[in-house]
């Protein structure tokens, strides 16, 4: 198969926008060699809106339940681009069906239904991805050859973090991210697998773990069409909803192969528009990230002259894969969107070649389990075994 041919569902909102355009872009940064990918179907709710969102791919088909996408036998790959509440069964029923499947992250609202996900794409020989794009940045390639060729030695402490503060006003508009109908698992599914999948990327799996989850506001106002993070004029007449799921969370963990962990991530942090890093301590030497500068990484080498050690800032440039494909000069800043579009390739890679690539629904399926165990732990307050949930 030379096309694979998507269906986009939740077509109409801000993933669905990214993921069509990636599929429609990416040969003409990343090239063909892997095959191409046409949008041939694209899914929203509401017809009118299908038809508004038609001139993003012309010749696409417009549906508005999602079943007709999975049953459409033209379709390769269904692209979940859904609340979080609505994966697990549309996965599944598109695995069913005997589709490739890319789904946004949070995989699946447990552990459990991820498990049986990526067990019912084994048996039918499907292709799985998750969309877990940030590790995807060049920048995390180069911090893994670093660690997989040995120059930091044994990992010994991964220091992570992710805030928004969408919600750090308490008048802050309601959204269906805060409702535990839609997204039990609130900050913990929704940001918190953004932190846990560079630990999956970068430092193994985890074992144990210890977690404290909080809601800063329980009520917050209801208004019909504000964005995320708006802040709403408030008439003094709206509904009120309640918040029931985390707003934040601090966690302590522990890694199979003995690295300690210390990750905090929240949507309340005040100020803080888009806050990600990691820090990564090993014996030899150490890597630190911060997305503000967003290709950039700081690598401190003990292997270094003495007298002259200290933490030296690599811009990520042409000398590193899918880099030079975007831009000529480093430090140019590729960002969210190129990431993004770098996944679509490498989903279209794994359908054409039948190769397997990071994050499969296996992955997707730890990454919940490190979700799960959070709750776990921050409802009875106590160290989780993530072995121990099954
Ligand atoms: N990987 C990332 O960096 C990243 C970033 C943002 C969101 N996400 C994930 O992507 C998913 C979507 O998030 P978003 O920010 O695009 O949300 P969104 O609210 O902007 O879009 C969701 C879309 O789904 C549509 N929808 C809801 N129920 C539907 C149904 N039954 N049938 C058809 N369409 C339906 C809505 O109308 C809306 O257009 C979530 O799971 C979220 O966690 C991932």
């Amino acid at each position: 198969m030379d096309e694979v041919k998507v269906a986009i569902l939740g077509a109409s909102g801000w993933m669905g926008k990214v993921h069509t355009m990636a599929f429609q872009t990416f040969p003409h940064f990343l090239g063909n060699r892997y095959g191409t990918a046409k949008v041939a179907a694209l899914v929203s709710r509401h017809p009118d809106t299908a038809k508004e969102l038609s001139f993003r791919a012309p010749d696409a088909k417009l549906f508005t339940d999602w079943r007709d996408a999975i049953q459409d036998s033209n379709i390769d790959l269904i692209d979940i681009c859904l609340p979080d509440n609505l994966h697990y069964e549309v996965a599944k029923a598109a695995l069913e069906a005997g589709k490739h499947v890319f789904c946004e992250k949070p995989l699946a609202e447990s552990a459990q239904e991820a498990r049986e996900l990526a067990d019912l794409a084994k048996a039918k020989n499907l292709i799985t991805r998750v969309g877990h794009a940030f590790p995807r940045n060049p920048v995390h390639d180069l911090a893994k050859k670093l660690i997989d060729s040995g120059e930091i030695g044994e990992i010994k402490l991964f220091k992570g973090c992710q805030h928004i503060d969408v919600f750090g006003d308490p008048m802050a508009p309601f959204m269906w991210r805060a409702d535990g109908k839609l997204a039990p698992t609130g900050i913990v599914g929704d940001t918190g697998s953004h932190v846990f999948s560079f630990m999956d990327f970068l430092v193994g799996r985890v074992s144990s773990l210890i977690a404290d989850n909080f809601i800063t506001a329980k009520h917050r106002p209801v208004v019909n069409g504000a964005g995320l993070g708006e802040s709403a004029v408030l008439t003094g007449h709206e509904d009120w909803a309640e918040v029931t799921n985390p707003d934040g969370c601090n966690i302590l963990c522990r890694f199979e192969n003995g690295a300690r962990g210390l990750v905090d991530f929240s949507r309340v942090a005040t100020g803080r528009k888009f806050m990600q890093s990691y820090e990564i301590y090993g014996t030899k030497g150490s890597l630190v990230y911060n997305y503000d500068e967003i290709n950039r990484l700081r690598f401190y080498s003990n292997d270094d002259k003495a007298g002259q050690r200290g933490f030296r800032e690599i811009d990520v440039g042409p000398d590193h894969p899918n880099y030079g494909a975007f831009l000529p000069l480093p430090n140019f800043a590729l960002g969210y969107n190129e990431s993004k579009i770098i996944e679509a390739a490498e989903v279209v890679r794994s359908i054409t070649q039948n190769e397997a690539m990071w994050p499969t629904f296996e992955a997707g399926h730890h990454i919940c389990a490190i979700v799960d165990a959070c709750m776990e732990s921050s409802k009875n307050q106590r160290w989780v075994n993530l072995a121990d949930l099954g």
